[in-house]
């Protein structure tokens, strides 16, 4: 339990977050309260603003691109604000290259990812012409010979090499990426990413542009990537490629106290890093962020349903979501904060457990979480930085309609992404 105060909310609030006289929160231009009486609860609320000054942060931090992975955050209108922004998109599905052609993202923008990339999925890589796919399995470059034979009239498919660089990064089991026990990529040190290179080259259906690398997610420090850099560095020089991708993964303050370097300071580190480590200045050194675009751009708005104190034990504070609209508390034990958006700035001396209405005693949001002392049902209570990984990991668990999506910029709010329906769950049934 946590007994300090808490440090001021305001820190993780998006860009455009304003607190008017009452004490209540609006962003951009929006109060918070409005959305919750007009769009109802639990939603996902964005600033529109944030989302844009970080693509266009990201593109300003790296000059010779940057995607946009859209597993963090993914619905038409985000794609197009990336796509906008300049960036490309990192797609690792054959569902996600659907969205973000359904947005009018053209081909040339897209990056295709994943570790079992489908027939079906190459075949239209190949034949919509995707900008790059990233390899990652001998089996994976044995499936686009086949299929480019097939095609007979397609260009070879631009590609990059993705390598594990067996790199640890200080970050949650599940979401490390680089080390050499991993699904993801060839191994460095076993020599197979250098085999991979060798046969990529080798064959007519690809045209190896460069090697990727991804270390893992919510990372605080470059130091990693400097790592990661420095191994990668001898591939691209003995191979003449033209691109070294380092990946996401910078990470994102989620409770207060906590604190990551912005977009721009891990770009200039990543650029410095591979200056320093004899990448030639014609190579270009790409990233694709997904969290730090998105993260602190979306907050949830939950209603307080009910608050049951068990006398000395602890304090329930039901909302109407839970683990299916943020099941990351539950997958990886992450911490968020909660606040009032009626009273931003109140002090939050109690200590409540923030759980959902999902029939399992795991589904908590937030574990001690610290609120106002007369927080009350029927209160709009809000945990920001809800951005990544919350709306696309969302489920219907419980038959639980998945909430909207809700865009606010200018003093308008518009729905982006319509809350789910009964009749939606229902829909694929026979
Ligand atoms: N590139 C690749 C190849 C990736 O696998 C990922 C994330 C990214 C880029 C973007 O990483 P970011 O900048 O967002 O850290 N569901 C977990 C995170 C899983 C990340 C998976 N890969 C979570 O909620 O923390």
């Amino acid at each position: 339990m946590r007994v300090t105060n808490p440090l001021p909310i305001e820190l993780l609030l998006p860009e455009t977050a304003d607190v008017d006289e009452t004490g209540a929160l609006s962003i951009g231009g929006v109060s918070l309260l409005d959305v919750a009486a007009e769009f109802g609860t639990p939603a996902f609320v964005f600033d529109e603003t944030h989302l844009r000054s970080r693509c266009n942060e990201a593109v300003a931090a790296f000059p010779d691109g940057v995607a946009y992975a859209t597993k963090a955050f993914l619905c038409k209108e985000m794609a197009r604000i990336a796509a906008t922004a300049g960036m490309s998109l990192d797609v690792a599905t054959g569902g996600e290259m659907h969205v973000a052609l359904a947005a009018g993202v053209p081909s040339a923008r897209l990056v295709l990812h994943g570790n079992n990339k489908s027939v079906e999925e190459l075949t239209a890589a190949m034949q919509l012409g995707v900008g790059l796919v990233v390899i990652d399995s001998f089996d994976e470059i044995d499936r686009l010979e086949r299929i480019w034979k097939q095609l007979t009239d397609v260009a070879p498919i631009r590609a990059l090499v993705r390598v594990t660089p067996g790199v640890e990064a200080h970050t949650h089991e599940f979401v490390k990426t680089g080390q050499n026990d991993s699904k993801f990529g060839f191994g460095l040190a076993s020599g197979g990413a250098q085999e991979a290179i060798d046969r990529a080259v080798a064959s007519p259906a690809i045209d190896v542009r460069g090697v990727h690398a991804h270390i893992g997610s919510q990372i605080f420090e470059s130091a990693g990537f400097e790592r990661e850099i420095e191994l990668l560095v001898p591939l691209v020089l003995r191979n003449e490629l033209h691109e070294l991708c380092v990946g996401g993964g910078l990470g994102v303050p989620y409770v207060t106290g906590e604190s990551a370097p912005t977009i721009t300071e891990w770009g200039s580190a990543v650029l410095a890093s591979a200056r320093l480590a004899g990448v030639p200045e014609h190579v270009a050194v790409t990233a694709e962020p997904g969290r730090s675009i998105v993260a602190t751009a979306g907050i949830t708005l939950y209603e307080v349903g009910t608050i049951k104190t068990l006398p000395d034990i602890r304090t329930y504070l039901s909302v109407d979501g839970g683990m299916s609209d943020n099941p990351r508390p539950v997958l990886y034990g992450s911490g968020y904060e909660a606040f009032l958006p009626r009273a931003v700035s109140a002090s939050r001396p109690r200590t409540v457990t923030i759980s959902g209405k999902h029939c399992e005693s795991g589904d908590v949001v937030i574990r001690d979480a610290q609120v106002p002392a007369d927080t009350r049902v029927g209160d709009i209570i809000a945990t920001p930085v809800t951005g990544a990984y919350g709306h696309t990991m969302a489920s219907n668990y419980n038959r639980v309609p998945r909430p909207p999506v809700i865009f606010v910029a200018d003093g308008q709010a518009r729905v982006v992404v319509r809350r789910e329906t009964f009749d939606d769950l229902v829909r694929l049934d026979a």
